[in-house]
């Protein structure tokens, strides 16, 4: 399975902020925005990753993630000279699918909650179409909206309905079979001129091959579109840090504990961070872990 995180776009929520820096490389608590959805491929079993932004930001993007070997993963790069929607990602990145899977995650999606891990191990294999990941909201004419029947199988998809059936999100985090470039590929511009990804699950979705997981209200998936939701998203997460003692989303961490590097390399990456609170977290992580507790991503 290969990784695509679809950081494009202008921002334009976001701006002057985003005006000079891509929102995926704004900070959400302490670390890029880029690191969230990161560590969702990352806990996915995911290392080889397509990274697919603007060509003004693509070198900003390198400069932080560079070609992802100190994590233990492969990270390239490609442009999206125009933001034409989330299924044109498929397309972009085609040769990076090859004859896999692919899992595609938006750069400005995060997610956090308890046994995240156990369920994307349990989805990303073998995946016959789609597997996409719903999640209750208050608002979900905003996004992608479905309804499942009772064996969690999507029977009905609309993209930012006015009169939504149902309160479950499609969230940004999808799951494909190899058969989805194709898919892609017969898509149309939609009324806003983007290639729609509720397009292609839906292609699925009439071939009865779309699943739809429920991430249910003990996890948070959160927005960062707009300056209210970004300082949210914050402080959700430094509460969360501060509490807990904890990091949401410390690359270095789940590469350690993904067995993706070693201690002495992740020690290492600390150090190079060292004048920061995270870098000593990096270090301490390295130092003090037992390599048997690092199964507790499992529980
Ligand atoms: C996109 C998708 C939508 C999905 C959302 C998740 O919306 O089109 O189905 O629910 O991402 O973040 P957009 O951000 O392009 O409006």
């Amino acid at each position: 399975m290969r990784g695509i995180i679809l950081a494009g776009g202008a921002g334009s929520r976001l701006r002057p902020i985003t005006l000079a820096v891509s929102k995926q490389l704004l900070p959400v608590g302490d670390k890029p925005m880029i690191f969230y959805p990161l560590s969702v491929l990352m806990l996915a079993g995911v290392r080889d990753i397509l990274v697919i932004t603007t060509p003004d930001d693509l070198p900003q993007f390198r400069r932080l993630l560079g070609d992802g070997s100190q994590l233990g993963l492969s990270i390239d790069y490609a442009p999206q000279s125009e933001p034409r929607g989330v299924a044109d990602a498929l397309l972009v990145g085609a040769e990076h699918i090859g004859d896999g899977g692919v899992a595609l995650v938006l750069g400005d999606n995060i997610f956090h909650g308890h046994g995240f891990y156990g369920l994307l191990q349990e989805n990303v294999r073998n995946v016959d179409g789609c597997v996409l990941f719903g999640y209750p909201v208050n608002d979900p004419e905003r996004y992608g909206v479905g309804v499942t029947d009772s064996r969690g199988k999507l029977v009905a998809l609309e993209e930012k309905p006015a009169v939504p059936t149902s309160n479950r999100a499609i969230t940004g985090l999808y799951f494909y079979g190899n058969d989805v470039v194709e898919v892609a590929r017969e898509c149309r511009p939609s009324a806003r001129g983007e290639l729609e990804i509720t397009d292609v699950n839906r292609h699925y979705m009439k071939e009865g091959r779309a699943r739809l997981v429920d991430l249910g209200r003990g996890f948070a998936w959160l927005d960062t579109g707009t300056p209210a939701s970004l300082l949210q998203a914050g402080q959700y997460v430094r509460v969360l840090e501060e509490r807990q003692g904890v990091r949401v989303a410390c690359v270095e961490e789940i590469a350690l504990r993904m067995g993706f590097i070693d201690a002495e390399t992740c020690y290492r990456l600390g150090k190079e961070l060292e004048g920061s609170a995270y870098g000593r977290y990096v270090m301490d992580i390295a130092q003090e872990m037992p390599l048997e507790e690092y199964s507790g991503l499992r529980r």
